[in-house]
């Protein structure tokens, strides 16, 4: 496409174009920057300070970041139940410093054998409403308890029992409500209300909890111990198998048996890419993580942001995403099911060509390329990021899709059901609760793994090395990338995870922002470029950041001020 330039001043010009060149060789040259030694201490991030102390706990009785990653992420599914659980899956990306070995463990849910295309279809085919958002077809089934065995068998050195601990305590012993579980639970409670398992469990006496209140959690204690004595079996096979199955047909849903036998985790290579001297591992499909954030900063490596106001920098950034998403909900979706063009989508040169279609005088309407939105909500999810002190590294993004998933528990189990069919496209064009799009690519197959935005990642220069994610539904990727620009510029872990944010998804056409994201002079120089801006009342992530600077050999570490996370750094 001709590449229109830009209109304004010479002087801001010539900054623009500065890095389209290279040799192409180098871009791919994906060796291990870092440093030989190992960090002074460990560091775990995590959204609660429970699930934040049962990963040191279980670094200090001597087992690795990958065990620690097992009891986070159990423990997370019992004091977090909102953002993800073992109804639920994630993504796990691993980085073993002993070989420099890095691979994604898929844990993501999958689509019941007996779904279909039109699941969530009337007999006109018009979508209908809240189908797959609450109650038992809403839910895939889950990867996570898969994933944690997974990970604990094959690259831990604790038994999975001991990892597990720390959750089964929780569970029994129970965790006290906080502000962000009074919020959450406030947004779903008309439909937790509407499930006598998850109401008993979650709510008291049919109300959201005072702060404070234990939520205990027997039924979750009994299986996860189930898991501690069986691994896989005790979740997919006998009597907690019998129940979900049972729970879950009973009140409408699909599960089979079959389901459950056939969960398999796939162990994907992650995504790769380069920005500025900056080597990024990010998630692979069916995640759109990783291949959007790539695309993203490769067209913004032919930028010299640092040089730009900031209206006009907001303006290319926001410019890049809308170009991201508008290729995450064309191309998009499991791997396994459809061809992604992954190799195009991430090369500098597709990078240009989309630099080429931006002006810098004007922004692009949306609307001259296909799709429909909305707007989204993105509280759901949750993100930790774990650093031991042999310098293995764990990027975890974990979900039960929506706050409380399908808010539907199949009686006896203790088990929050995710609502990750959502993030099919359960029509083409029509949004999903994301607001996102999409088309064939993620459209719902038996068998088939939602198109995720989960980015956990991994960043690295010759002197720093840096692991971070956070949740929020479709603005995760682009939270990642304000994250991975503020790292870019050198600055410490508690700016990437603080900073104000802003988004734009290709559809709704409109930049999302933060309160204290856009001072009114960039707004209205926003406007004037064309821009519509659609100020939010809140601010939205929980991202969870560490780094670790090997030259100085220093850790530092940070959880998002706007959850009630927890990131401390310790010698074991
Ligand atoms: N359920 C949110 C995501 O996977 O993107």
């Amino acid at each position: 496409m001709r590449n229109r330039l830009p209109r304004f001043g010479g002087s801001q010009l010539k900054h623009l174009f500065a890095l389209t060149a290279g040799p192409v060789a180098l871009l791919f040259a994906f060796i291990s920057t870092a440093q030989a030694h190992t960090p002074p201490a460990a560091a775990v991030a995590s959204a609660h300070p429970v699930a934040t102390a049962a990963g040191h706990e279980i670094l200090a009785a001597g087992g690795n970041a990958f065990d620690a990653a097992v009891a986070v992420s159990a423990t997370l599914a019992v004091v977090e139940p909102a953002g993800s659980g073992i109804g639920g899956g994630g993504f796990w990306l691993l980085h073993r410093a002993e070989d420099d070995f890095q691979v994604m463990i898929d844990g993501r849910e999958r689509a019941p054998l007996a779904a279909h295309r039109d699941l969530y279809l009337d007999e006109k085919g018009e979508v209908i409403p809240g189908l797959s958002m609450n109650g038992p077809l809403a839910a895939g089934i889950p990867g996570e308890p898969a994933a944690l065995v997974h990970i604990a068998e094959k690259y831990g050195r604790l038994p999975l029992k001991q990892s597990l601990a720390p959750a089964i305590r929780a569970a029994r012993e129970g965790f006290a409500v906080n502000e962000q579980y009074q919020k959450l639970a406030g947004f779903r409670h008309k439909k937790m209300r509407a499930d006598a398992a998850t109401a008993n469990i979650f709510l008291l006496d049919n109300e959201v909890p005072a702060i404070g209140h234990l939520i205990k959690q027997p039924d979750l204690a009994n299986t996860l111990e189930a898991m501690a004595k069986h691994g896989r079996a005790g979740f997919y096979n006998g009597a907690v198998a019998d129940k979900l199955i049972k729970g879950v047909r009973d009140a409408g849903g699909i599960w089979s048996q079959q389901d459950l036998d056939e969960y398999t985790v796939v162990e994907r290579q992650p995504i790769r890419g380069e920005y500025r001297g900056i080597q990024i591992t990010s998630a692979a499909p069916p995640s759109s993580g990783g291949i959007a954030l790539v695309t993203m900063l490769n067209i913004l490596s032919g930028f010299e942001l640092d040089k730009i106001d900031t209206a006009h920098q907001t303006h290319i950034i926001v410019e890049a995403m809308r170009r991201a998403y508008r290729d995450r909900a064309d191309y998009l979706g499991d791997p396994d099911f459809v061809d992604i063009p992954t190799e195009r989508l991430t090369h500098p040169f597709y990078a240009d060509g989309l630099r080429n279609t931006m002006r810098l005088d004007r922004a692009t309407a949306s609307s001259a390329l296909p799709g429909v939105a909305r707007d989204s909500a993105g509280q759901d999810t949750t993100h930790f990021s774990i650093l031991d002190q042999d310098g293995n590294r764990v990027a975890a993004t974990l979900s039960i899709n929506y706050p409380f998933g399908a808010v539907f528990v199949p009686a006896g189990t203790g088990v929050l059901l995710n609502n990750e069919m959502d993030d099919f496209s359960a029509k083409p064009g029509i949004p999903n609760a994301y607001g996102l799009v999409g088309a064939e690519a993620n459209a719902i197959a038996p068998g088939k793994r939602p198109l995720s935005s989960m980015t956990p990642t991994f960043l690295e220069t010759d002197d720093r090395v840096a692991i971070l994610g956070t949740p929020g539904g479709s603005r995760i990727i682009t939270m990642v990338l304000l994250g991975a620009l503020e790292f870019a510029a050198g600055k410490p872990p508690a700016d990437w995870v603080s900073r104000p944010r802003f988004h734009h998804q290709f559809l709704p056409d409109a930049i999302q922002f933060e309160p204290d994201a856009l001072s009114q002079q960039t707004q209205e120089k926003l406007s004037q470029l064309g821009h519509q801006l659609k100020p939010m009342k809140r601010r939205y992530g929980n991202m969870h950041g560490i780094l670790w600077q090997t030259q100085e050999n220093n850790v530092q570490a940070a959880s998002d001020p706007r959850g009630g996370g927890s990131a401390p750094v310790k010698t074991h």
